[in-house]
């Protein structure tokens, strides 16, 4: 059996790995390590937690002894790192978390895997999910590609580009085996509910107003997170090692595009007029150095690994709408604790 880790389990996307490697793959045995910042959520796998093949580990990336000692103690076959800072607009009042974890928290994570390894690469493999936010923003034309320069723009995306170079150093300085990828904007189940989609819910929910920066012109790429947590399978077995893949959705949406339609859906669901919910949008203040847009050429991931999103943006959002009216328990554990405090201080 090989001891695989996957960092960050407890959060969004990770606890959408987790699950999947836990039931597809039981030849492993998985590790999530995670530190349960006020991102981090067990209510989030439940549903694997007692599995034969699943332990879960609450630590922090970046104590390097303590990595160290988990590096020794388990000798993981391969690393899926997800654990990260990820919202843009606390990186903005907070950039010192976000070196730590993502660029720190990074290396402490590849020194270890460096080190058990000691240059015995044969089915080893660390595997790191990135951001298309390291690419900085596209003007109205034009797509990411795996070759497009970096460029990052907020502290956030700083922070991971540093970290992917970091990866890319231990594998041309040391060989280490790494596979990267850098994916669009995932949403849908256990999305934490500061970020676009998941806080408008819970907003239009309570008939809170909807905070839409600026004139709502930005653009991002949406992805149902099912679908990056299987492109992350197929990458994680198949992908070439040093190399990089894009993950996107194919489906630009501008913000208020989107929330007009986030609103059209919450309306028929809530059984309110339609029209109601889009009554609460306010456009606020907008977000300092905010990226106009992002959209991804996921073309090199469908042509060599076959990947291509299964649902369309109209059969996500209405899965993730569903999801979130049937799980209001978990939305209200959340916005009753410290984050409704931040959001208070934030926008009110
Ligand atoms: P998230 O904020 O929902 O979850 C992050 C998880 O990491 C949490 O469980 C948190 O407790 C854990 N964590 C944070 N700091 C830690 C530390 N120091 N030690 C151990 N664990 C720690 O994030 P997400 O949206 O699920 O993103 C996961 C990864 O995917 C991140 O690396 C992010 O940059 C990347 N990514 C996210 C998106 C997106 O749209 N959400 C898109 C592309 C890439
Ligand atoms: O592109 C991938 C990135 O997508 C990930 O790397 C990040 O971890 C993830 O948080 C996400 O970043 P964004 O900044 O694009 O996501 P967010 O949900 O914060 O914002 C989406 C868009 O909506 C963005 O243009 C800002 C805008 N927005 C966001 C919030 C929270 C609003 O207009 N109002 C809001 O209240």
């Amino acid at each position: 059996m090989k001891n695989i880790l996957i960092t960050g389990g407890a959060g969004f996307i990770g606890s959408h790995v987790v699950r999947l490697f836990v039931t597809k793959h039981p030849q492993y045995h998985i590790f999530n390590l995670d530190a349960l910042t006020y991102a981090g959520n067990l209510e989030n796998i439940t549903d694997i937690e007692a599995a034969a093949n699943y332990t879960f580990i609450k630590g922090d990336i970046v104590d390097a002894a303590f990595i160290d000692q988990l590096f020794v103690k388990h000798q993981f076959d391969g690393v899926v790192h997800l654990a990260a800072e990820s919202h843009v607009d606390r990186s903005i009042k907070d950039p010192l978390s976000f070196v730590k974890t993502n660029v720190i928290g990074t290396v402490n994570l590849l020194n270890a895997a460096k080190t058990i390894w000691n240059g015995k690469y044969e089915g080893k493999r660390f595997y790191h999910i990135s951001t298309d936010e390291v690419y900085g923003s596209l003007g109205s034309e034009g797509l990411f590609t795996e070759t497009t320069a970096y460029d990052p723009n907020s502290p956030y995306s700083a922070s991971k580009a540093s970290s992917d170079h970091f990866v890319r150093a231990y594998g041309e300085t040391y060989g280490l085996p790494y596979v990267l990828t850098n994916c669009s904007n995932n949403y849908g189940p256990f999305h934490f509910p500061e970020k676009l989609i998941p806080l408008f819910i819970n907003n239009i929910i309570h008939n809170k107003s909807l905070p839409v920066y600026g004139d709502g012109k930005y653009t991002r790429d949406w992805l149902y997170v099912e679908d990056h947590a299987v492109a992350i399978d197929l990458v994680f077995h198949q992908g070439k090692n040093y190399d990089t893949y894009n993950i996107g959705g194919f489906n630009e949406w501008q913000n208020i595009d989107l929330v007009k339609l986030l609103c059209k859906i919450m309306d028929a669901k809530l059984g309110r007029t339609e029209g109601t919910s889009e009554q609460l949008i306010a456009y606020v203040k907008d977000r300092p150095g905010h990226d106009l847009r992002y959209a991804i050429d996921a073309s090199k991931i469908n042509k060599e690994l076959g990947w291509k999103p299964s649902v369309t943006f109209e059969q996500g959002l209405e899965k993730t709408v569903n999801w979130y009216l049937e799980n209001q328990t978990w939305l209200n554990n959340i916005t009753s604790g410290e984050y409704a405090t931040y959001y208070e201080k934030q926008y009110n």
